[in-house]
């Protein structure tokens, strides 16, 4: 058996020794589980309670001043003009009413477009590890826009960080009714917005 021959043989003796099947097999310990529970955020409660901080001129403070600014905005999470990484906003999203719409049509619109891209920086039932709240607060992480909300204290922090502890139920969509009691009176159309 020549050289070339016999490093081969070697290297393949040498990845079965570590587990590996044939030459280029990915290694069999990879394991990549579904989402633990595959539950969504409540729509209604997005539309109602959390876009509107999105929209809503704040204080923003990067590198020692402040300045106002919304989420939204050009520069920041605009859809287009934006520079928020995967954060994508439609300022200029319409509320949507679930009452006379199907699923598939608000679906469709600007306001599902805001709520999807915001669910993608959020952690299903778990708030203090998303970066939907974390960023605006500069809490464990760094924030191209700045701190946006003082503290977890803010109105506008205890939105976003109720709408994300509180998915709907398992094998609910986000439309679920269970979002009524997110309001109250229990009324997504015109209940206050809960924040505990
Ligand atoms: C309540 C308001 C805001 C929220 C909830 C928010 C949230 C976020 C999130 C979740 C990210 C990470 C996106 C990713 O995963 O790629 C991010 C990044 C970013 N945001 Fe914001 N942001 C807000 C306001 C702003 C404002 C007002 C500005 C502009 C002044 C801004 C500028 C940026 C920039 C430049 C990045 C990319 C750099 C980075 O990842 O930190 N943000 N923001």
């Amino acid at each position: 058996m020549n050289a070339r021959a016999h490093s081969v043989a070697a290297l393949a003796a040498l990845l079965a020794a570590c587990g590996g099947g044939g030459a280029l097999d990915n290694p069999p310990t990879l394991a990549n589980p579904p989402g633990a529970t595959g539950q969504k955020l409540s729509f209604a409660y997005f539309q109602r309670c959390v876009n509107p901080v999105l929209n809503q001129p704040l204080p923003v403070t990067l590198n020692g001043s402040t300045s106002i600014n919304t989420c939204a905005s050009g520069g920041c999470h605009d859809n287009t003009t934006g520079t928020g990484g995967a954060l994508r906003l439609l300022g200029q999203a319409t509320a949507v009413d679930p009452a006379t719409l199907s699923a598939d049509a608000i679906r469709a619109s600007d306001m599902y477009k805001n709520y999807y891209s915001s669910l993608g920086e959020s952690v299903v039932g778990a708030p203090d590890q998303s970066r939907m709240l974390n960023k605006p607060l500069v809490r464990g992480v760094l924030h191209g826009g700045g701190l946006i909300f003082e503290n977890t204290d803010s109105r506008e922090a205890q939105l976003i960080r109720y709408w994300i502890s509180r998915p709907m139920p398992q094998g609910q969509d986000e439309f679920s009714a269970a979002a009524n009691t997110m309001f109250t009176p229990p009324d997504p159309a015109t209940g206050a917005c809960n924040t505990e």
